[in-house]
């Protein structure tokens, strides 16, 4: 019945080579939609650790840094354990980077505290002796948005059924709900901070943008 066809090697390789390339796609698709499902743990972001990423994207951090760890053994053994594409279930647009000025950044929360990041952004070469980072005085005394954060938590809720207010998932409620939350979250910040003015701001209601940037950093693990 097919002898037409294998008298004909040009078709027989199309054949051949359709016939292939549908059976891997078979294979793999169901491997990539279960590898993209969040990895167990993995949480969206609060309003306050959103706010922060804000001010990543908006200083262009992830021009001089990575966050993705490669499975090879001089980076984990550096960074820690390799990325997983379920980590990233919640990050809304992905800050994989391209390049590495700075070191990765995937799991920053679990090596540095927030008193070393406070320093860090204020003067790099007081904690990194010969540090080429720029300082980000700025950031200790512009503010955070916190509403944009939290237009953009309720929107990736309604549109992409992020799981926020959920048990055991980050509440959102309405916006004064949010403001009060991420108020009180730049509180347990500022509590191991030293910047008086930053430390005074938080205590009359507003966020500076290195407490919602410090919070982001925290959660990087
Ligand atoms: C011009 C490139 C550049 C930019 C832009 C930059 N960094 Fe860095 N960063 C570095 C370099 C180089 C280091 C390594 C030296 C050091 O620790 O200061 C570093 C180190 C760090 C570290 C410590 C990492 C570790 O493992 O110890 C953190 C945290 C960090 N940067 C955060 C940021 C944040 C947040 C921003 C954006 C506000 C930023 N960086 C922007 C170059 C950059």
């Amino acid at each position: 019945m097919f002898s037409w066809l294998e008298r004909n090697p040009f078709f027989f390789t199309v054949v051949v080579f359709v016939t292939i390339s549908f059976a891997g796609l078979i294979m793999i698709l169901p491997n990539f939609a279960q590898s993209s499902q969040p990895v167990v743990g993995t949480k969206p972001y609060t309003v306050l650790q959103l706010a922060g990423r804000h001010v990543y994207i908006k200083d262009s951090c992830n021009a001089c840094h990575s966050q993705l760890i490669r499975p090879f053994k001089n980076e984990t053994d550096r960074y820690g354990a390799y990325s997983l594409s379920g980590e990233y279930a919640y990050d809304r647009p992905f800050l994989w980077g391209s390049k590495r000025t700075g070191p990765d950044l995937m799991r920053i929360g679990n090596y540095r505290t927030t008193d070393w990041h406070e320093n860090h952004m204020w003067d790099p070469i007081s904690v990194v002796p010969g540090s080429i980072m720029p300082a980000y005085k700025h950031h200790f005394t512009n503010l955070a948005d916190i509403d944009t954060a939290y237009a953009e938590a309720v929107t990736v809720r309604d549109i992409f059924d992020t799981p926020y207010d959920q048990e055991g998932m980050p509440q959102l409620g309405g916006l004064e709900d949010s403001k009060a939350t991420a108020l009180a979250d730049a509180k347990l910040i500022t509590a191991n901070m030293k910047n008086q003015a930053v430390k005074d701001a938080v205590e009359n209601g507003q966020i500076p943008e290195i407490v919602a940037l410090i919070a982001y950093m925290n959660s990087l693990k």
